[in-house]
């Protein structure tokens, strides 16, 4: 089945998609490593992208879009996990529209509920592995060796350079204008499950697995 991580910046999405892409075979969408991907090509697209995304903004919906419809046209997967997309209703009606001509349907949307405090330090401590994609934290999910990752062995780990707290007051400001309206509208098209993104990785991790099997 198809399912959408919804929650603002540091919610976990990443962290829970990468533990269902290894538990269950699904395959990840992020339109954020997507972006982040195209920036190191160093075309003019990924330069004007870079400089929107540090600034903490969104990207307009006419790129992600086209990079979620490339995926959908080439990848095949039992699943897929949309992360970090859709962010506009703009974007929430194109996906529905995608789905529909390739025959599949969305079996669930959770958001991932924070409160704006813990996300402050979730995000100043973030690393991820620039190899694997791992992620982890200063404080409360350090490498077991320092300066190695745990997944791959790579010595690749890497900051992002929006995780600094201006940039992400602006994340913050864009998901509470942009993005929380689609709580409303997956609600409505009863697909939404809220989830208590506060609690441990595994707590978190539980709950998803239950929305996910009652979604089939
Ligand atoms: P994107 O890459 O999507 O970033 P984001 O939404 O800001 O989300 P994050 O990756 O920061 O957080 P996360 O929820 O994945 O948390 P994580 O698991 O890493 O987007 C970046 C930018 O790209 C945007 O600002 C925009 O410019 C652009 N963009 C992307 N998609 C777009 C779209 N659709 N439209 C327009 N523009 C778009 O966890 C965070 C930290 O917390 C980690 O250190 C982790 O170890 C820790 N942690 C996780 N879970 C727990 C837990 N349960 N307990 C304790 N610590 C935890
Ligand atoms: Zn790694």
């Amino acid at each position: 089945t198809n399912i959408i991580l919804l929650g603002p910046p540091g919610a976990g999405k990443g962290t829970q998609a990468h533990k269902l892409v290894a538990e269950r075979g699904m395959v990840q969408l992020s339109t954020g490593d997507m972006l982040r991907e195209a920036r190191t090509s160093g075309t003019e697209m990924g330069k004007r992208v870079a400089e929107v995304m540090d600034r903490g903004q969104l990207v307009t919906d006419d790129i992600v879009i086209g990079l979620i419809e490339e995926k959908l046209d080439t990848v095949k997967a039992p699943g897929f996990i949309f992360d970090g997309f859709p962010r506009t209703l703009k974007q929430a009606d194109a996906l529905g529209a995608l789905l529909e001509r390739h025959g599949q349907t969305l079996g669930a949307v959770i958001e991932m509920k924070v409160d704006d405090e813990a996300l402050v330090s979730r995000i100043t401590g973030r690393f991820t592995c620039g190899d694997c994609g791992a992620v982890y934290h200063d404080v409360t999910h350090p490498t077991k060796v320092a300066g190695v990752c745990d997944a791959c062995g790579s010595t690749n780990l890497k900051r992002r350079a929006d995780d600094n707290e201006v940039s992400l007051r602006t994340r913050l400001m864009e998901y509470y204008k942009k993005t929380s309206p689609l709580v409303g509208y997956y609600y409505h098209a009863h697909l939404l499950s809220s989830i208590d993104a506060l609690a441990s990785v595994e707590t978190v991790a539980d709950e998803i697995a239950k929305v996910l099997d009652k979604a089939g």
